[in-house]
């Protein structure tokens, strides 16, 4: 009778891991992952140690992280909702599959989370629980138990002997989820949608204000719609995002204000920070600018939010999104060449992009220039006039009444 946790070693799970043991009188394995959420992950070994935890599993999944779920989602250009870019919702699936290994692995029935049961969180563990073990129990404490406040999660934890100085991760007051794409802000002063966040929220950005004065060139390099290597020198998925983070950070770049629509109901407003994946998607979008059909690229963009909201909405390991997932991928096989962009002051700007195999732009066509013969102007009468008919024929039939 095992139940394999998601445990982040701080409070809130401190207290579910006990709390678990407690009321199903259960063995708790607990799962702690390094996505690239800036804290150190193997504090929570001894954390689980003294909550008399035998399995421990704490795991780096950075690499996995940015190479099988970042980049495949950024090769759709996916944004919520015109514009949140998805950093939780895309780590989610990662976690619910290891936790479904793990589960395997050490003989579990059961698998817990520490989302709350007003949230999209929830929704994404648990599909994906399903979706990979259809036989699983799911525990979700927060729909359960009677610590419907801080208070009493203190008090609880108190009681229990788990230390109640780690109460919030550094001592923030907001809810914060961070990974290698993103770092998010929800709850308390942001609760108002009318009032603007503290500049003190923000933590992996300067406020475009006080970013250099001076511009920065980036040259990335991408090969079948990923970035491989960064101001020429290659770099592996997970390097490049942290990397791009950092230069996009100090240039301000990527932050969000937001009212979004929750899967379950509700508009909740969150702030967020992607300073590696604003970049990124600017620089995508540049390079499929020279290498994609124009009827590819406007099949992407129409189906783009529909992909979008089925990973926001829990959906990655659908069928569905493994369909679209094989297109997605097929469109990227000629995404090769760079992009030059300059950083400044919260912008991303493109400054040039090139692709020596795979370029559709042809200059002697395009040229305002003397042509040679490569395009004939005439044959654009033709087209023109075909393409007008049916407007001329209605036309017509107007003036005739
Ligand atoms: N609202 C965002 C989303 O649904 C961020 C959620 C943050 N989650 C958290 N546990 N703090 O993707
Ligand atoms: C939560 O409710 O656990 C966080 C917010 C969300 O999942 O949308």
């Amino acid at each position: 009778n095992k139940v394999v946790l998601a445990f982040s070693g701080g409070l809130d799970t401190s207290v579910i891991l006990k709390w678990l043991q407690d009321t199903y009188q259960c063995e708790v394995v607990t799962f702690t992952a390094d996505i690239g959420q800036g804290e150190e992950v193997e504090p929570a070994r001894a954390k689980a140690r003294q909550l008399g935890v035998k399995e421990i599993y704490i795991e780096d999944l950075r690499e996995e992280f940015v190479r099988d779920f970042v980049f495949p989602m950024f090769r759709a250009n996916a944004v919520y909702e015109g514009e949140y870019l998805l950093g939780t919702s895309i780590a989610r699936p990662l976690i619910a599959k290891r936790q479904i290994e793990i589960a395997h692995e050490t003989g579990a029935s059961a698998v817990s989370h520490g989302a709350t049961g007003k949230g999209n969180d929830q929704v994404r563990f648990e599909l994906g629980y399903y979706a990979l073990e259809p036989n699983i129990r799911v525990i979700a404490p927060w729909r359960e138990w009677d610590l419907t406040s801080r208070e009493k999660l203190l008090n609880y934890a108190e009681q229990h002997g788990i230390p109640v100085e780690m109460k919030k991760k550094g001592g923030s007051p907001y809810s914060m989820d961070a990974n290698l794409l993103h770092i998010s802000y929800e709850g308390r002063m942001l609760e108002d949608p009318a009032q603007e966040p503290e500049e003190s929220m923000w933590r992996w950005s300067v406020s475009p204000e006080r970013a250099s004065d001076e511009a920065e060139y980036l040259d990335l390099e991408f090969r079948q719609g990923d970035i491989v290597a960064l101001n020429g020198e290659d770099l592996s998925p997970a390097t490049v995002l942290a990397r791009l983070n950092q230069l996009g950070g100090k240039h301000g770049i990527g932050r969000l204000d937001l009212v979004e629509n929750r899967y379950v109901g509700m508009k909740s407003r969150g702030c967020y920070e992607t300073p590696g994946g604003t970049i990124m998607l600017r620089a995508r979008r540049a390079i499929e600018s020279i290498t994609l059909d124009r009827e590819v690229a406007h099949l992407k963009d129409e189906l783009m939010p529909r992909y979008a909201e089925l990973i926001y909405n829990g959906y990655w390991w659908s069928p569905e999104r493994k369909m679209m997932q094989t297109m997605i991928d097929a469109s990227q096989a000629h995404v090769n060449g760079w992009v030059r962009v300059k950083l400044y002051k919260g912008n991303v700007i493109v400054v040039g992009r090139d692709s020596r195999t795979d370029s559709l732009f042809d200059p002697h066509i395009a040229t305002f220039e003397d042509d040679q013969g490569a395009y004939n102007q005439a044959d654009a009468a033709g087209f023109i006039k075909l393409n007008a008919l049916r407007m001329r024929i209605a036309a017509n039939l107007e003036n005739s009444r």
